[in-house]
């Protein structure tokens, strides 16, 4: 399994590393059988799962329901669940108690949490009881009325310092990575450099140690216009548009079901509400 050790290791020795969102059981465990070090259970699970405008709605009962799931899925690669909007404003006590149910209910290895200010203190408090944080600078979204949109962020010289000072406040809290989003690519790459542990970017250009992307729109699962910084690499939402007109079709004419998908009255063959394989129901 991914540990914090492995991904630290991934920047000292230059290896750029991916990692991917997950909010199921099934991408779960198809991601982690191709190889991702790293899944994030984003809170971005609001807006591409549950149709919400923003992240702010989710609640952390939203979370640690697909971060369940996700963990039946994954086998070895380090899963990180994402704090949602006022789990982890309001105290460090309040950070501790809902980071703690990630890790005990969820199966979940680290949390990730947005911002710095307050949020340093509480990167220091979640460390110090154990629990492995992953930072979260520039388009944060759960300050999206205080951004007045999803905007890139760091665009000017006092945006860009403050960036930087967070980010370096936030690995001397003991954070072991931080996600750079929607920042210039020359400040990324200045952040990288100026830190030992790893950053993770999105929107946030080539500098940085690694990249992540939302799993709907690397695949083109999405209904709308994907972001300049996606690159789709497939078009689920062509093929699925495709295969289900078939089908329809195909029920319309009567040409499916066939003979070949009958039960025989003498034999039988599986249904599809029979175990495929041993699922573990340990993590939750
Ligand atoms: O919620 C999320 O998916 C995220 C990533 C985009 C970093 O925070």
């Amino acid at each position: 399994m991914t540990t914090v050790l492995d991904v630290q290791r991934f920047k000292d020795e230059h290896r750029r590393f991916a990692m991917l969102t997950a909010y199921d059981f099934l991408s779960a465990r198809i991601l982690d059988e191709a190889g991702i070090p790293i899944l994030l259970v984003g809170d971005s699970l609001g807006m591409v799962m549950l149709g919400y405008p923003t992240t702010l709605p989710v609640t952390l009962d939203d979370m640690l329901h697909h971060a369940k799931a996700v963990a039946r899925g994954a086998r070895q690669a380090m899963l990180v669940g994402d704090m949602p909007f006022m789990s982890y404003q309001a105290s460090a006590e309040q950070a501790i108690t809902s980071a703690g149910r990630f890790l005990q209910e969820a199966g979940m290895h680290a949390i990730k949490l947005e911002g710095g200010g307050p949020s340093i203190e509480v990167t220091r408090r979640l460390t110090e009881t154990g629990i492995p944080v992953m930072g979260h600078l520039g388009l944060t979204p759960q300050f999206v009325h205080q951004m007045g949109g999803f905007k890139v962020q760091g665009k000017t010289e006092s945006q860009a310092a403050r960036i930087l000072s967070d980010a370096q406040a936030l690995e001397q809290a003991g954070a072991f990575s931080i996600v750079l989003e929607g920042v210039p690519s020359e400040l990324a790459a200045r952040i990288t450099r100026s830190l030992h542990i790893p950053t993770i970017g999105i929107g946030a250009g080539p500098g940085t140690d690694g990249q992540v992307l939302v799993f709907h729109d690397m695949l083109g699962l999405t209904t709308g216009k994907a972001p300049k910084f996606v690159k789709r690499y497939a078009n689920l939402a062509e093929e699925i548009t495709r295969a289900a007109s078939r089908y329809i079709e195909e029920v319309g004419n009567g040409t499916f079901p066939g003979p070949e998908h009958e039960y025989s009255a003498n034999g039988s063959g599986p249904t599809s509400k029979e175990p495929r394989e041993e699922v573990k129901y340990g993590a939750g």
